[in-house]
């Protein structure tokens, strides 16, 4: 800091207390720095940190402390070289797009049961851009795999759990077919999170989170990572330099700060996400249940080993025998606990009308193509006591 004693009042309230040198000790969580800018005594420094011969920072839209301090733990947790934050899910989504080379001209083969956004933004934006897209069933390997053979398809793009039907994707045998035709294999991991399982260790070359969801866990963050390679980390990094879809400082902080209950979290909710379904099989007034827990759902045997048992997340949809929207929405609006909200992966039980919200932008015909039906109605559940989640359930579906 610069001596400030000969400066006017006015002066002294701009500057006092400001840039006092990094202290001699470490604060055990790691600090919210919200400055914009760095300053350095020697421009000749500030130079060489542009030039990367220097580590620092220059601006928030380059980089951040605690953002970095956010990648790196992301980058820990899923056993990557390198993580880059951005602003939102989708930020991370459709930088990971381009990332892994999709432009005009190019094809994209995706999973056809996606987030709905994930959906429209493949099928308006990027088709709207010249870029074919080709929604396939990611369950059927034969299928995937002419796709992208047929078009020469420079990605594929999954969700390691879909949402909302539940449906697992095989990452080792996607990887493996996607690198056969040299596309890169893109994994939206947002419901299993880092503790069901490590794309990039099954041989992912993206994995892709709203860290919104799990990672951060609390609702009250908005928030998307990609881990990655150490060189596709620093396209990532350059392109966003000049995109700016930058995750801010306080948000970093917030997402860091869920990060270390993630695993508690997630093996409460893996557990009580069992029961749940398993209860909601039981019931007379619900059709289908959507879960890779059940063992009658049809990728069980490949969510045990791929998940090594840790548990099927704390998604799951069902379908109310012969509710319409109408009749979902009755029975949304009598849940006490379970709140409607349109999120998941919180700490909170949340339940969401798929038709109306999250798949809203898809027209009806895409919807009864990709299975999602007035009745559906997907449920995110809570760190609450599992027996009130049950009874909670069990009133709303009885007024319902
Ligand atoms: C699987 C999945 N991916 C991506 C997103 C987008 O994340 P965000 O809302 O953080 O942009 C969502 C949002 O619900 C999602 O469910």
């Amino acid at each position: 800091m610069k001596d400030l004693s000969h400066t006017s009042f006015q002066t002294r309230a701009v500057h006092a207390g400001e840039r006092v040198p990094p202290a001699d000790y470490t604060p055990v969580t790691s600090p919210i720095w919200p400055t914009v800018g760095y300053l350095y005594e020697s421009m000749d420094d500030l130079d060489a940190v542009f030039a990367h011969s220097k580590p620092g920072q220059v601006y928030l839209r380059y980089s951040n402390p605690t953002v970095e301090a956010f990648e790196t733990a992301i980058a820990n947790l899923e056993g990557a070289e390198a993580a880059q934050a951005y602003g939102s899910g989708m930020a991370a989504i459709h930088a990971a797009l381009l990332g892994a080379g999709v432009k005009a001209g190019t094809s994209v083969v995706a999973a056809l049961d996606v987030y709905g956004a994930t959906y429209t933004l493949l099928n308006n934006l990027f088709a709207g851009m010249d870029v074919n897209v080709r929604m396939v069933d990611v369950t059927n390997h034969d299928e995937v795999e002419s796709a992208i053979k047929e078009m020469g398809a420079t990605v594929l793009f999954v969700e390691s759990i879909s949402n909302p039907l539940l449906k697992v994707a095989d990452i080792p045998v996607l990887a493996e077919r996607a690198h056969r035709h040299g596309a890169s294999l893109l994994v939206d991991s947002t419901f299993a999170s880092p503790y069901l399982v490590n794309p990039l260790a099954h041989g992912a070359d993206f994995a892709i989170h709203s860290a919104t969801k799990y990672l951060s866990g609390h609702g009250d963050v908005l928030a998307g990572v990609i881990a990655t390679s150490r060189e596709n980390k620093n396209k990532l990094f350059e392109t966003n330099k000049l995109v700016g879809a930058v995750l801010g400082p306080f948000e970093a902080w917030l997402a860091l700060r869920g990060l270390k209950t993630l695993p508690l979290r997630m093996k409460q909710q893996c557990e009580s996400a069992l029961q749940v379904a398993k209860w909601l099989q039981s019931q007379r007034r619900v059709k289908k249940v959507n879960y890779p827990g059940l063992t009658d759902h049809p990728q069980h045997t490949l969510a045990k080993r791929l998940f090594e048992e840790k548990g099927y997340g704390g998604v799951l949809s069902f379908e109310i025998k012969g509710a319409d929207k109408a009749g979902v929405f009755r029975f949304m609006e009598s849940l006490k606990i379970c709140l409607p909200a349109t999120t998941l992966g919180d700490v909170y039980s949340l339940v969401l009308h798929p038709a109306t919200s999250s798949h809203r932008s898809l027209t009806a015909e895409e919807r009864a193509r990709v299975g999602i039906s007035d009745g559906l109605v997907r449920l995110s559940v809570g760190i609450e006591s599992v027996d009130d989640i049950l009874s909670d359930l069990e009133t709303a579906l009885a007024k319902g």
